[in-house]
C-alpha cells in the first residue's frame, strides 16, 4: 500500500506552510514544500539567463533541476540548496515568489517538475502544501485540506511576520503584492489555485494557527 498523503492548498500568506510543517512533525511523515521547487526554478532559470519564451530550455533546466532540502534538528527553518548553494533567503522573498508565479504558469514547467513533487511521496507518509497538491499532483490523497483567508488578514500576517523579523513593510503595498498573486495564481490555464473536489475548505481568517493546526490534525487522525 503506498504512504498516505495529506495535501494543503491555498492562496499566498495563509500560513499553509506553517500547518504542514507542524503536522507533518506530529504525525512523523515527510514534507513537501512546493512553491520551494518553482521558487528554486526561477533562480535557476534567471541564473542561466534563458528566455522564459525558450520552453525546450525550460524543460531541460527543470528535468536537471539540482536541489536539495536540509532540515536542522535544532531549528524549524529548512535550509535549500540550488547547485551546491544555500538559497534560502533569497528563496523566501517576495520578488522570487512573484518570478517563481510567472514561471509556475507555463505548462511544459509543471509538467517537468511533477514526477519530482510525486517522488515525496515514501513512507511513512507526506504532507505537502501548494496550489496543486490536492487537484493534480497528488489527486489520490488521503486527505486534502484547502485553506483560505481574507486578502486583508494575509496581508496582515505578512506584514507581522515581516516586522518580526525587523523588517518594514507597506500594507497597501503588501495587499497589493497578495492580490496580483492570486490573480495569476487563480486565472492560468495550467492547474490554476482551487480546492480539489473532495477538499475540506477551512477559512482561517478568524483562526488562530493553533485552531487551523487542531483542525487538519483532527482530520489525519480522524
Ligand atoms: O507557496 P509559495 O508562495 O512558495 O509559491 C510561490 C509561487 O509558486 C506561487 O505564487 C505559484 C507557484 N506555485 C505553483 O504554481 N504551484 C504550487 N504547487 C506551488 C507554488
Amino acid at each position: 500500500m503506498s504512504a498516505p498523503v495529506l495535501t494543503i492548498d491555498g492562496p499566498s500568506g495563509v500560513g499553509k506552510g506553517t500547518v504542514a510543517r507542524v503536522v507533518a512533525q506530529q504525525q512523523g511523515w515527510n514534507l513537501l514544500d512546493s512553491g520551494a521547487i518553482y521558487r528554486a526554478f526561477a533562480l535557476a532559470v534567471e541564473s542561466r539567463g534563458v528566455d522564459i519564451a525558450d520552453e525546450n530550455a525550460l524543460e531541460e533546466i527543470a528535468k536537471n533541476l539540482d536541489l536539495a532540502f536540509k532540515t536542522h534538528e535544532d531549528s524549524e527553518l529548512v535550509s535549500v540548496y540550488l547547485d551546491g548553494r544555500d538559497v534560502s533567503k533569497i528563496l523566501r522573498t517576495e520578488k522570487t515568489g512573484e518570478k517563481a508565479s510567472k514561471i509556475a504558469s507555463i505548462g511544459v514547467v509543471r509538467a517537468a517538475l511533477l514526477k519530482r513533487q510525486q517522488d515525496f511521496s515514501t513512507s511513512p507518509g507526506l504532507v505537502a502544501d501548494g496550489r496543486d497538491m490536492g487537484s493534480v499532483v497528488f489527486k489520490n490523497a488521503a486527505y486534502k485540506v484547502y485553506l483560505t483567508a481574507s486578502s486583508e488578514e494575509r496581508a496582515n500576517r505578512r506584514l507581522k511576520q515581516l516586522q518580526a523579523q525587523g523588517h518594514q513593510g507597506i500594507m497597501s503595498q503588501i495587499l497589493a503584492e497578495v492580490e496580483a498573486r492570486d490573480e495569476r495564481d487563480s486565472s492560468r490555464k495550467h492547474s490554476p489555485l482551487k480546492p480539489a473536489k473532495d477538499a475540506l475548505v477551512i477559512d482561517t481568517t478568524e483562526l488562530s494557527l493553533d485552531e487551523v493546526i487542531a483542525q487538519v490534525s483532527e482530520l489525519v487522525k480522524a
